[in-house]
Parts: C-alpha cells; sequence; structure tokens
C-alpha cells in the first residue's frame, strides 16, 4: 500500500506563513461554496484576521489546531475547541474541518477526523460535538466515522451565497479510544 501524500501535525504555535497558507485553504472552502461561518466573497483581509485569532487560541491552549501538509503546501485543517465551561472539562468541540478542493476524495477528510479523535483522547477529552450542513459532505464524512447524529435544526445558518441551512449536531463519545 503506498504511503498517503499528506502529513497531519499538531501546531503548538502558528506563524506568519502558516497563517497565509490556512486563509488560501479557508477561501477555498468558502469559494467552493462551503458554509463555515462566511459569506462569499471572503477577502484575504478577513480570513487572514480569522487565523491570527486563531493563532491566539493557539498559543493559549484554548485551541487544537492540525494541520495537513502535501508537497503543494498546507492543504487540510480542522480544530478543537478545547476552552470550554469549568463543568465540561472532558469534552471539546471540532470545528473548521477544511480540505483543499484539489486533494478531496483521497482520505484525507476521515484522516484528519481520526488524527483530531486522537489528539482530544492526548488531552483527556472524552466526547466530540460537532455541527455540518444537513445532508452535505462533511456530515456524511461523519457519519461514515462513526459520529452519533443527535439532530436537525433547521434554518441554522446562512450558506455563503445567502440562502438558509439547516444543521445536524453530532458526536463522538472515545471512550473506546482510551
Ligand atoms: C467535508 C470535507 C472535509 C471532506 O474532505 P475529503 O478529504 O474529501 O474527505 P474524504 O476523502 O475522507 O471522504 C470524502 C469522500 O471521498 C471518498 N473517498 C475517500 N478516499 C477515496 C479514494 N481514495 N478514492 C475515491 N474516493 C475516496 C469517501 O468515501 C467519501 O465519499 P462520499 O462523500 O461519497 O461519502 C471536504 O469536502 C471539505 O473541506 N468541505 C468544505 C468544508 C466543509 O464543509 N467542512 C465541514 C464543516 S462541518
Amino acid at each position: 500500500m503506498s504511503a498517503a501524500p499528506w502529513t497531519i501535525r499538531r501546531l503548538h504555535a502558528v506563524d506568519e506563513a502558516q497563517v497565509e497558507a490556512l486563509a488560501d485553504v479557508l477561501i477555498d472552502c468558502v469559494e467552493g461554496g462551503a458554509s463555515v461561518s462566511f459569506m462569499h466573497p471572503l477577502t484575504r483581509g478577513r480570513a487572514v484576521a480569522f487565523w491570527r485569532r486563531v493563532a491566539q487560541g493557539v498559543a493559549a491552549g484554548e485551541r487544537a489546531l492540525l494541520i495537513a501538509e502535501d508537497a503543494q503546501g498546507i492543504c487540510g485543517t480542522v480544530q478543537l475547541m478545547l476552552d470550554l465551561p469549568e463543568n465540561q472539562p472532558h469534552r471539546a468541540d471540532l470545528a473548521k474541518m477544511l480540505v483543499r478542493r484539489r486533494v478531496r476524495r483521497e482520505g484525507l477528510g476521515a484522516a484528519l477526523m481520526r488524527a483530531a479523535e486522537t489528539t482530544a483522547r492526548d488531552c483527556g477529552k472524552m466526547l466530540l460535538v460537532l455541527d455540518a450542513v444537513t445532508g452535505g459532505d462533511a456530515a456524511r464524512l461523519y457519519a461514515r466515522l462513526g459520529w452519533i447524529r443527535v439532530g436537525d435544526i433547521p434554518n441554522y445558518a446562512l450558506m455563503p451565497s445567502g440562502e438558509l441551512c439547516s444543521t445536524t449536531v453530532f458526536y463522538r463519545n472515545l471512550t473506546d479510544l482510551f
């Protein structure tokens, strides 16, 4: 079996070149129609500002940031929000799961999810929660990986082009990884 064309690692500090590369990934996903908190068109300024805030959260230990890199640079990313209320120290929210269009449907999304689950376990987390556009590529991925579908919330958010979309909430109990 040939090795994956990417490597996945956790960043404990994010430099300016990585902020720019992550902005490219985010812009690519929004241009592709992904509902990931931003409206189209996503300017470079807004994307860079977002990743600078993420970098601050990473430095503060409030977020775990994973990146996937191939020969062309950063091609995917996912985050764990670790800084939750004091009565939820055992869980994290998974967010901003992004794969560049040029490397989709090669298994990177699944690999990032598995890496995020392992990272969460290594941080002592036993439960992960996320939401995804109902019936979208991401929701299908999470269900395939064994995440449990809680239910749908109609009209939860806007797609980048402006129409309302429903979101599906999922959770993953990590006790099988311990
Ligand atoms: C959702 C997303 C992360 C999936 O990333 P991905 O790298 O394409 O994920 P995978 O390759 O693991 O799986 C995607 C599909 O490719 C298929 N696939 C995986 N490896 C494959 C291979 N080697 N050959 C052919 N197909 C393959 C999977 O079976 C899956 O098929 P399905 O969609 O029909 O169920 C990506 O589409 C994305 O970034 N979307 C935009 C951002 C977004 O919506 N993020 C989610 C926020 S909640």
